[in-house]
């Protein structure tokens, strides 16, 4: 058995303009998915999945998703994981050269499913290490990051960044704009995540966007304009001291531009009631800044804090289902014992 884990992220800044070759900047956080392969005898794919905001549910079947019997989970819910996972099958396969591999795939997650946190990038990078490693046929994390990219591009009908896959992939703070994407260093960046219990569709939001792009053409300055915010951010972080604690001018200016940022997402029409509630509510608490992360549609925000008043009030506000600490996690794909 190979057991590999990857981790989950926050966008600081830039999510929905990255996918228009904007810039953007995920960092990866301290909640992993981990994900555990066995090659089988034959070419079936079993799959038993836990903790993905759901009971947990086990599928088995043949090749790909048709077939697949009926399984006691929310039917879109269980689709969506599978989609990624059996992505992450195909990649492997043709990574390895082993197109009839047959895999039993356990799948443990503390990254809540489609909720703004990276979790189906952290499944297929952990998919893709565990499986390619499985096979003999170890790929560098460059490699991996590049892999889930193409199965989450497939698996979202070409409407995905590399930012995902690529922070997943590589740990720390990352720089991903088109093809372009690299580690940034950055100072310890205090994070406070508000989850609201549900999920956004990522595909329907991102077509959302396209559309209104379409339908106006003036929405693409929108777009631009967060990519402006990225560029102001980054050039902030660059003149930081890395791996030291922000100042309190560098966090209240980030905390502004996170403001900005999620004004122009809710502008493009992917924020939410329950997202704007906790923006509020952590602004409020005295949060330097906050902003959904992610997709949006519901699900999660990220807020720059080093007080726990802010973790506080959003644990009172009825919105929130939970609130937590998120550390950056400076490591990407990584195998378990
Ligand atoms: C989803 O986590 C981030 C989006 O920008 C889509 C993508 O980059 O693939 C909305």
């Amino acid at each position: 058995m190979t057991v590999s884990s990857a981790p989950g992220k926050v966008y600081l800044f830039g999510e929905h303009a990255v996918v228009y070759g904007e810039p953007a900047i995920p960092c990866a956080i301290e909640r992993r998915a981990t994900v555990a392969v066995d090659e089988r005898d034959d070419d079936h794919i079993r799959v038993e999945a836990r903790d993905l905001s759901l009971d947990g549910f086990t599928v088995e079947y043949a090749g790909d998703t048709d077939g697949r019997p009926d399984v006691d989970a929310p039917t879109e819910l269980v689709d969506a994981a599978m989609g990624y996972v059996d992505a992450a099958v195909e990649q492997a396969r043709d990574a390895a050269d082993a197109p009839a591999a047959g895999f039993d795939i356990r799948v443990e997650s503390e990254i809540p499913l489609g909720a703004g946190l990276g979790s189906s990038a952290a499944v297929v990078v952990a998919g893709i290490d565990a499986a390619t490693r499985e096979l003999g046929a170890a790929l560098a994390p460059e490699a991996v990051a590049d892999r889930a990219y193409r199965a989450e591009y497939a698996v979202q009908d070409g409407q995905a960044s590399r930012a995902d896959t690529f922070c997943s992939a590589m740990g720390g703070a990352v720089r991903v704009e088109g093809d372009d994407c690299g580690r940034i260093a950055t100072p310890n960046l205090p994070f406070v995540v508000g989850f609201d219990g549900s999920a956004g569709d990522t595909g329907e939001l991102v077509a959302g966007v396209r559309s209104l792009r379409e339908e106006y053409g003036f929405a693409a300055d929108t777009v631009g304009n967060i990519g402006d915010i990225v560029r102001h951010g980054e050039s902030l972080l660059a003149d930081a001291d890395p791996g030291a604690e922000p100042t309190p001018d560098l966090l209240a200016e980030l905390g502004r531009l996170m403001d900005f940022d999620h004004g122009l997402l809710e502008a493009l029409g992917v924020s939410s009631r329950t997202l704007d509630s906790m923006v509020w509510a952590a602004r409020e608490a005295g949060a330097h800044g906050a902003k959904l992360t992610g997709a949006g549609g519901g699900g999660c925000i990220v807020a720059l804090d080093r007080t726990p008043e802010t973790r506080t009030a959003l644990r009172y506000t009825a919105e929130c289902r939970d609130a937590f600490r998120a550390e950056l996690d400076r490591e990407g794909v990584r195998t378990e014992d």
